[in-house]
């Protein structure tokens, strides 16, 4: 149910109106928050879509449960699993989808106040996006470290040995400790950066949540964080969250990338889109 006494910002509850309200009203503090839903087109599986999503993929890996792969306890037993995937997953494999580069768009517009990420996979970073404009929420591979003594692993190594489907292990001595990448397992805090951007949706005044099914906290509480008559624009295939509660929430149900061209033809940006996109 929709609260019929809050004052409506947009016209409608359409892509055309959520145009008009950035062309007309010059919305520039543009708030976005991702999940592994905008890499599957790039090829990489989400995680809880039936069928595809990884965790309905990993019954030959022996896992207890299926996320067991990120918890931190059933990878001290067993890193193997994870390392299986690591394989996969590795950044360097895969081109960054057309809604990785709308996020980059909206950043060269100077409309993108930060991209908050749950996924692990660095395309934002590979369609251009800079490090200061993305919290990685649920860290990435971007470095690795003991889960013992916490020492730092050189980046040639860790490649070296995840292209094997190695295990690395600590060179310290009298270590030699697993490493892992620092991705958050489940059990571990979230990076630092989450806690101290967590006031920037309040600033926003356009929300964009994309490709994520918003089921695991505190990522997930993002979006209501966002001020009452500030548009929330859902590109996903499924409703999610609280998504559509507030009278200027949007969905865009659906593909991505669907979706973001859908929007960018709304903005007169579909051209510009595209031919960012041809040359990441
Ligand atoms: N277009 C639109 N929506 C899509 C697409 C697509 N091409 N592909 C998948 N989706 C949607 C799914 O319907 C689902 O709602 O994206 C969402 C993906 O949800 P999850 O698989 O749960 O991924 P995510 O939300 O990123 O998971 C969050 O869970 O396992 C942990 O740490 C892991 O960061 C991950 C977190």
């Amino acid at each position: 149910p929709v609260a019929d006494d809050t004052p409506q910002v947009l016209e409608r509850r359409d892509v055309q109106s959520v145009a008009k309200y950035i062309n007309e009203r010059g919305a520039r503090r543009f708030i976005v928050m991702t999940g592994a839903g905008i890499s599957t087109s790039a090829g990489i599986p989400d995680f809880r879509s039936p069928d595809t999503g990884l965790y309905a993929n990993l019954a030959h890996l022996g896992l207890p449960h299926p996320e067991a792969m990120f918890d931190i306890n059933f990878f001290r037993e067993n890193p193997q699993p994870f390392y299986a995937l690591a394989r996969e997953l590795y950044p360097g494999r895969y081109r960054p989808t057309i809604a990785h580069c709308f996020i980059k768009l909206l950043y060269d517009k100077g409309r993108l106040l930060k991209l908050f990420t749950q996924n692990i996979d660095c395309l934002e970073r590979e369609a251009g996006l800079p490090g200061e404009m993305i919290i990685d929420a649920h860290g990435s591979f971007a470095s690795q470290h003991c889960i013992d003594c916490q020492s730092f692993y050189p980046p040639d190594l860790m490649r070296k040995a995840v292209e094997k489907g190695d295990v690395p292990h600590c060179h310290m001595p009298n270590c030699n400790g697993i490493v892992k990448p620092d991705i958050v397992f489940f059990g571990e805090r979230l990076p630092e950066e989450f806690f101290l951007n967590r006031h920037l949706p309040a600033a926003a005044d356009l929300c964009i949540v994309m490709g994520t099914s918003l089921s695991v906290w505190p990522f997930a509480g993002l979006p209501a964080l966002c001020k009452d008559g500030v548009p929330r624009v859902l590109i996903n295939q499924e409703r999610v969250g609280g998504l559509g509660s507030r009278p200027d929430d949007v969905l865009l149900l659906g593909g991505c990338d669907a979706g973001v061209r859908q929007l960018a033809q709304a903005l007169g940006w579909l051209e510009e889109l595209e031919a960012l996109w041809e040359q990441t």
